[in-house]
């Protein structure tokens, strides 16, 4: 080991914190690299501090004010898994602002303020690191922007949220298919869902995913408002993601060799236009895609030179998660930079992304016109 050891304040200890500030504290050897600083957790915030002292976290560490965490001099690391916009968004700003490190695996922040967060990175020299805000324990992004550095990306998809996946799954369950809403409840009864599902099967979690694998693919970050998630377009009778994909529909594509999905895709034109979808998809039922079932989650990326590649796992749950925030972790006490590695500096948001209008479909008999893909 070599140089000081790294200070590192954990925001949020709920369904992945607790697993990253367990594993802190007590895998800290097997956590260090032989050519890398030491990690030294040295605090945590969540909102209830008699809470986490109930559950065994050293009060001396316990806080409920990650602003001062962040402003702490001491605080070398900050692992952001709070989730959602605010204060999320500005204590990473602020980290990042000051030139410290940041680990996060909240997809929300990084699609709706990326180009925002790495203008402040790469000013300042802060690290921002994100592999667990897509495909919760698979390693896509580090691949992406490193691995497959030499290539140019054509296309990149992938079923990437795991509650949209088991609900179309539970849908197809040839012992005991279930409607749309039974899935969902079924989902929310095994934790998978969560009470509000609207982010999840409106297809916003996906597009924010989408959002993040376009900045490592494209080098651009989109604006999500403007990723379409309706199959019909706009005016339409399918709604937003999943929302009116019903059992007839999978039945319809069943007859058909295929199962619906929700699939996000983003692909660069030649003219460097990139188009971006999150769109419920008629896939073959023997395809890799159309056989990733459940809350796994699988992406694709086709590109030059090296062809399809895929990345197969679990896509979320706390200990996978923590995987991705600790990798990340390990990889900043090495000296590793930001995420998008060496690629070149992305603003935005650009352009809007476009659909393809002209993609071949499958005609439902709802009247919902789903795309078709290999
Ligand atoms: N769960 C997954 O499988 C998964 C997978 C991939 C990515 N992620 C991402 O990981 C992040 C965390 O998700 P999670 O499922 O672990 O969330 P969670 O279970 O709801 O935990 C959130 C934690 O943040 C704390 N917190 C929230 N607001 C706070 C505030 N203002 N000040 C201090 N503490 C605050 C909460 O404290 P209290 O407990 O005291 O309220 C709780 O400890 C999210 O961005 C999520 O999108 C999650």
């Amino acid at each position: 080991m070599s140089g000081s050891p790294l200070r590192v304040a954990v925001l949020g200890a709920g369904t992945v914190g607790r697993e990253v500030v367990h594993a802190l504290l007590d895998r800290r050897d097997e956590l260090a690299s032989a050519d890398g600083a030491s990690l030294v957790l040295s605090a945590v915030a969540v909102r209830n501090v008699e809470r986490a002292v109930a559950a065994g976290y050293p009060a001396s560490m316990v806080s409920d004010a990650p602003a001062h965490l962040v402003a702490d001099p001491d605080i070398d690391v900050v692992v952001e898994l709070m989730g959602g916009d605010e204060p999320a968004h500005t204590l990473i700003a602020a980290a990042l602002s000051m030139g410290k490190s940041v680990v996060t695996a909240n997809k929300h922040v990084v699609a709706h303020h990326g180009a925002e967060l790495e203008a402040t990175a790469r000013r300042t020299g802060g690290v921002l690191r994100f592999e667990a805000a897509v495909g919760g324990g698979i390693p896509v992004l580090g691949p992406l922007a490193t691995d497959l550095a030499a290539n140019r990306v054509e296309r990149i998809r992938g079923i990437v949220n795991g509650t949209t996946n088991f609900i179309l799954t539970a849908m197809t369950d040839p012992a005991s298919p279930f409607e749309f809403e039974a899935a969902l409840a079924e989902a929310q009864r095994l934790g998978y869902a969560e009470a509000d599902p609207s982010g999840d099967v409106e297809g916003l979690d996906a597009v924010n995913k989408l959002v993040i694998l376009a900045r490592l693919a494209f080098d651009a970050w989109l604006d999500p408002a403007a990723v379409a998630t309706r199959p019909d377009g706009a005016d339409g009778p399918a709604g937003p993601g999943i929302t009116t994909v019903s059992l007839a529909d999978q039945q319809d594509a069943r007859r058909a060799g295929r199962i619906i999905r929700l699939v996000a895709t983003a692909s660069a034109g030649d003219d460097g236009e990139i188009q971006a979808a999150v769109l419920a998809t008629a896939l073959p039922l023997e395809s890799a895609l159309g056989r990733t079932s459940g809350v796994r989650n699988r992406i694709e990326v086709d590109a030059v030179p090296v062809g399809r590649i895929g990345f197969d796992g679990p896509g979320a749950g706390g200990a996978a998660t923590s995987s991705a925030v600790l990798g990340d972790l390990m990889a900043i006490a090495r000296g590793a930079g930001s995420t998008w590695g060496a690629r070149p500096s992305a603003t935005g948001p650009t352009g809007d992304p476009v659909t393809r209008p002209d993609r071949p479909v499958l005609i439902a008999a709802s009247g919902i016109r789903y795309p078709i893909d290999d």
